[in-house]
């Protein structure tokens, strides 16, 4: 009789380690969740490696890194003006937090499969946003290209 209840005690026990993200993501992990079982950091803030941070004062010379990453990396889909295959990026430092964009760039998979946000975007544009292999270094200055766009709008 015990012993199979077993397997299933490991199973919801299992699940219940898979439900609120990982231990890397953002949020600390007794926050109460929310939304679709995320916390509202991860609402805020994304679903990834990168915590809510204060990006600083503007920085020039990371924002022109950035544009060089955005051109070789992003601009086959996305234009700081207007929608193409994706999203326009122009005011999107307006919209979203630091730490979402840098998670949206670096985990985009996860951000769609679980994030309200990415799962509409993904409803509107019906393609995948793929991960693009980029460091946090580059996902960085590309946030700081976006941010000098936002701002000069
Ligand atoms: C193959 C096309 C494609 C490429 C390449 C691509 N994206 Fe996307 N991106 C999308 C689509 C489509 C979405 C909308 C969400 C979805 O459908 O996955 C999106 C969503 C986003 C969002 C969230 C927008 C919002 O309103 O929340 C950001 C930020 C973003 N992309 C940045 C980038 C950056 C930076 C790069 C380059 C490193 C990049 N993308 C490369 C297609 C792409």
């Amino acid at each position: 009789m015990n012993r199979s209840i077993l397997p299933l005690l490991a199973l919801v026990l299992l699940c219940f380690g898979c439900g609120s993200g990982t231990p890397e993501s953002a949020g600390s992990t007794d926050a109460p969740a929310t939304t679709a079982g995320l916390t509202e950091e991860q609402l805020e803030h994304g679903i990834g490696p990168i915590e809510a941070f204060d990006p600083g004062p503007l920085d020039d010379a990371l924002a022109d890194k950035g544009l060089e990453v955005f051109n070789l990396k992003c601009s086959a889909c996305h234009k700081m003006e207007g929608r193409y295959v994706g999203p326009e990026m122009g005011t999107i430092a307006n919209e979203r937090s630091p730490a979402y964009i840098m998670n949206m760039v670096l985990n985009p998979a996860e951000m769609i499969e679980k994030h309200p946000e990415a799962k509409k975007k993904f409803a509107e544009f019906m393609t995948p946003m793929p991960n693009q292999n980029i460091s946090e270094d580059e996902a960085r200055a590309i946030l700081e290209y976006f941010r000098r766009e936002a701002a000069s709008r």
